[in-house]
Parts: C-alpha cells; structure tokens; sequence
C-alpha cells in the first residue's frame, strides 16, 4: 500500500457503512481522502474523528442523483488538491419495492447505482487523463446480486438489477481504458450481506450470517496494493455458512406470495441453473427430493 501514500482518493457513500470505513482505513494509511455523500452531519463527525492521523479526510457534500453536484465536485477535487488517482464508487441505495412498486424508488435507485456512479468514473477519468496520472484505479462496489438473480427476494429485484448494471458496466470500462492504453484499472467488489444501516431494515436477513464492512476493506485494500500490472477484475464475498435454503424460509414468512416451499426451490433451481450448477445438486439430492 505504500506507493498510495500521500495520493487522493475519491470515496462516494462516505457518511455510512462500507464507504465510512474505506475512508478510516485508506486514511489510516496516510491517503488524501475525499468523502462524498448527502448527510453532512456524518461527515462532520467523521472529519473530526480522522484529525492526527497519517493522511488527511476532506468531504464534499453530493447527491449522486444531481449530475450538476457531482461536476461541482470534481472541480473541488481538481482545484484544491491537483489530482486524483484512485475513485471508490461505494455509494447505493436499496429500497425494498418489487416490480409492481413505486416509481421513484427504481428510479432512485438506478440514478444513484448506475447513473451516478458512471458519471462519478467518467469525470475521475477526464481528471486522470488530463494530469495524466500514472497509476489510476476505479473500484465499484458491486454486490452478490449483481451476479446472481434472487427470485425468492423479489422485493430487492430492481436492486439487484441495478447490480447487474454495475457488473456490466465495471467490465465495459476495463476493456474501454484497455483499448484507450490508460494506466487506469478497474475493479468490481461484490459482497453478500454485510452489517450496515442499508441491511437493517430488511427483516428476513436479521437472523443471517452477515459480513462486516471491515471485511470488504480488506478486499479493497487488496485490489489496491497488487502490483499495477495485476488488474483484480473481480472480487465476490460471500458469509460463511450463508445458506440459499435459510434465505428461502425466512422470505417465505414475509413474501406471502411465495406459496410453497416447492415453488420457492423451483424458481430458485431454475435461475440457478446457468451459475450453479453444483448448488442445485444439493436442493436436489439433499434437501427437495420432489423436485
Ligand atoms: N450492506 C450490504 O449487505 C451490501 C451488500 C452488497 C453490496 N452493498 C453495497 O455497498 C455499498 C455501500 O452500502 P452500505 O452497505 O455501506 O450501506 P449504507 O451504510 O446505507 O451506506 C450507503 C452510503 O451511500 C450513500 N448514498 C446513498 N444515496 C446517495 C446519494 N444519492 N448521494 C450520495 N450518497 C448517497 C449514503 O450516504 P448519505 O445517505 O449520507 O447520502 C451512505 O453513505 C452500496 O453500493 C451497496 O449497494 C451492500
């Protein structure tokens, strides 16, 4: 981690979670940090708590659903501190509505998941190339959903479809700045739950494994202090113990759409069947013999 001593860091999603502890942690290792995100109170807090340590936390307040925020603070980035080498797009929501819910919160959801963070790349890169940085690096953090449908969670299906965004998009931009011959790689982190205020709201995974944000850290930092010829693409996480059939019972008590148990296994061996081959060996021999 050494070579990043002393460089900027953009870290969107800063207030809270995962993205709160990113900043302690890169901080913590003598990085310029930049926070962003909507609740300035916690930003406050965390500036306060980050004084004396080896690098330094700055924070911009930004709501990456507001493209005219996000431009304004870049060009706080530019001007007053002439660089920036590597971007966290860590920032997310996800509201529970299925697709017969509301409106405004997919639309929430894909401006600040997909819209806002393809925008925060694009300006870090514009700022990259002009001061042609040497190392650059964008890491998205992702999710198990981006990888992987989860039928019997039908209420995060828009989420996990903007995950799905993120996954494509990740890969989209390493092949654009490959092809563009830019030192900038690109990365995806992808965790199944992890304890944050974004989990705990939903019911059903209270009684789950759950990751902590210091675990997806580690990944970060790991993506981060491989030599620049390494481009870790792809990062998943997963709890140990997590256990797709634990997820099942607890959505069924909540979902009373889910009729049985049978049809729960189902549709989940079916959206399965591409990914997973093995797991579905299991429901199969071991846990549903109906099916
Ligand atoms: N927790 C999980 O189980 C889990 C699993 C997989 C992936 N993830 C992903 O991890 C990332 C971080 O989530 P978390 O778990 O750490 O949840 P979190 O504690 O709720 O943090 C979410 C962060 O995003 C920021 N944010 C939300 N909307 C924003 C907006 N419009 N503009 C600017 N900032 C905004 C929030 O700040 P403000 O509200 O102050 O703006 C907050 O700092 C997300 O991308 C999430 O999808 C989480």
């Amino acid at each position: 981690m050494e070579k990043w001593n002393g460089k900027v860091v953009v870290v969107t999603g800063a207030s809270s979670g995962i993205g709160e502890e990113t900043c302690r942690q890169l901080v913590k290792k003598g990085m310029i940090v930049v926070g962003f995100a909507r609740r300035e109170d916690k930003l406050q807090e965390l500036e306060k708590s980050l004084k004396g340590k080896l690098g330094k936390f700055f924070y911009v307040k930004v709501d990456v659903c507001s493209e005219e925020n996000i431009l304004e603070a870049f060009n706080w980035v530019k001007r007053t501190l002439k660089s920036i080498d590597i971007l966290i797009n860590n920032a997310g929501v996800m509201k529970q509505s299925d697709l017969l819910g509301k409106t405004n919160d997919w639309k929430q959801m894909f401006d600040t998941n997909v819209i806002g963070l393809n925008i925060c790349s694009r300006e870090a890169i514009k700022i990259m190339e002009e001061l042609k940085t040497k190392e650059g690096h964008i890491i998205n953090i992702n999710s198990i959903g981006g990888h992987y449908p989860f039928p019997f969670m039908k209420d995060i299906a828009i989420y996990t479809a903007t995950k799905h965004a993120v996954t494509e998009i990740t890969e989209s931009l390493r092949e654009l700045l490959g092809m563009k011959n830019l030192p900038i790689r690109v990365t995806s982190i992808s965790p199944g739950a992890v304890e944050t205020e974004m989990i705990e709201e939903v019911n059903y995974l209270k009684e789950q494994n759950m990751l902590k944000s210091t675990d997806i850290v580690e990944a970060i930092m790991y993506a981060l202090s491989v030599p620049q010829r390494v481009n870790v693409a792809e990062i998943i996480i997963r709890p140990t113990k997590e256990n797709t059939l634990d997820f099942m019972k607890s959505t069924m008590q909540v979902h009373t759409y889910c009729f049985t148990y049978n049809d729960l296994a189902e549709s989940v061996v079916s959206s399965h069947v591409r990914k997973e081959r093995h797991r579905i060996y299991d429901y199969v021999n071991y846990k549903i013999p109906s099916i």
